[in-house]
């Protein structure tokens, strides 16, 4: 069976600052992951000469595919981070602050809010349909390197989480997650590369 490997970026300017969406570059420990990661990768996936690593045309993740050689790399428009609209590039208590009543509609329903000229939860979960599908045809492993909002849609679609729990699903930084769809089911393993 082959896996699909799922991690975020590594930690972002943008995450040192808590500013969301835009397209910052990676902090210095955001660069140590993504030498782990290419070790990582490059050992575990040793044989496996026909696997591909897929990122998003953001910076961030493009960085952090950036030690990783002996595979080719894909960019994916619809692999990007959730689009914060007109609250790109602020943080959670800006917009508490200066947009109160957008703030509270999205802690009421995070699913289907979608922000002012950006997309909601769902949005992003019809617009990774074609990734999906691609996953699902590779005979070979995938190793995907993408953004939170995007990992928690694509991770719940192969662990069968409810639709409801996407928003919420923990996805922590500098992890990856293994997932390895057999006869059986679907088995996971994480590896926390750094603390
Ligand atoms: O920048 C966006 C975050 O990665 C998504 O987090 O949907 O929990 O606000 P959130």
């Amino acid at each position: 069976p082959r896996p699909i490997l799922l991690t975020r970026h590594g930690e972002s300017r943008d995450n040192v600052r808590g500013r969301i969406g835009s397209d910052s570059g990676l902090s210095d420990t955001g660069e140590i992951y993504a030498k782990k990661l290419a070790n990582f990768v490059e050992k575990r996936l040793k044989n496996e000469r026909a696997a591909s690593i897929w990122t998003s045309t953001l910076q961030r993740t493009i960085l952090t595919a950036g030690s990783i050689v002996g595979f080719p790399k894909i960019q994916w428009r619809a692999l990007e981070e959730i689009n914060a609209g007109v609250c790109d590039g602020m943080t959670y208590e800006e917009i508490k602050k200066n947009m109160p009543e957008e703030y509270e509609s999205r802690k009421k329903d995070k699913l289907r809010y979608r922000y002012p000229r950006g997309e909601s939860y769902l949005d992003v979960i019809q617009r990774l349909e074609p990734v999906i599908i691609e996953l699902e045809r590779q005979r070979a492993p995938v190793v995907v390197i993408s953004h939170q909002a995007v990992l928690r849609a694509l991770y719940s679609y192969f662990a069968d989480r409810p639709l409801k729990e996407v928003p919420h699903i923990e996805i922590p930084l500098h992890t990856i997650i293994e997932i390895q769809m057999g006869v059986t089911g679907v088995q996971e393993k994480r590896y926390k590369l750094m603390d």
